[in-house]
């Protein structure tokens, strides 16, 4: 396997000792996605949220940071599972957050159990991104939100481990991924200088 495929497919499932200090790089290098998140969320404690692909789970300490909620999140790597529950350990054991193994092509939850739904620098890595977008509109309740931070594609273009491994997208595309799941409304903010986008999808009422 070459460098770049290596370095590729840790970012879409981190493992072990390496797949735990690129996820801290993230953590670092990202920033201004993770806050582009959390400054959109009316974080209260009746709200709902599910977030996929956690990583190390630095997202729900910044929510938590700010208020508390009910977050469950689903990862395909059972090493970010542990080490999202290591580092968010006592809201786990206070009951706030529930971490699991789970991939959001194919989810076990119910229809319309979440207010919102997140997730950052994941949709690259999904096997069937059409079947993704449904299955998170199916669990989002009526008027829910689904929150998807993504380096742009241009960003992207300019990393050497992206060339495969990676689906990427331009606004246009996240916008037809949204409608064609029947999302009602679809809207994209800049995070930093085309560092990265916050594509908005809401659920309409009926
Ligand atoms: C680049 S990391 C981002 C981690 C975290 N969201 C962050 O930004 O700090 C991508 C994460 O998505 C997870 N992942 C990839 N495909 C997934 C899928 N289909 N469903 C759930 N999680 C997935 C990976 O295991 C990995 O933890």
């Amino acid at each position: 396997m070459k460098i770049s495929e290596y370095i590729a497919s840790q970012c879409g499932n981190p493992r072990g000792v390496i797949g735990r200090i690129m996820t801290w790089s993230m953590n670092r290098a990202n920033n201004v996605m993770y806050k582009g998140i959390v400054s959109e969320l009316n974080i209260r404690d009746s709200l709902r949220i599910l977030d996929i692909g956690f990583g190390n789970g630095y997202l729900e300490k910044l929510i938590m940071k700010k208020g508390k909620c009910n977050i469950e999140g689903i990862d395909i790597s059972e090493d970010m599972v542990n080490a999202a529950t290591n580092n968010n350990r006592k809201y786990v054991e206070d009951g706030y957050i529930k971490f699991g193994i789970g991939d959001c092509c194919s989810m076990d939850y119910e229809d319309e159990s979440f207010d919102v739904v997140t997730t950052m620098n994941t949709i690259y890595f999904w096997n069937q991104t059409d079947k993704g977008m449904s299955e998170i509109f199916r669990v989002l309740k009526p008027g829910g939100v689904f929150y998807n931070a993504s380096l742009t594609k241009e960003n992207l273009d300019k990393v050497f481990y992206t060339k495969s491994g990676f689906k990427k997208f331009n606004e246009d595309e996240y916008k037809k991924l949204g409608i064609n799941a029947g999302f009602t409304k679809v809207d994209i903010k800049p995070l930093g200088n085309k560092y990265g986008l916050l594509v908005i999808c809401e659920k309409g009422l009926e």
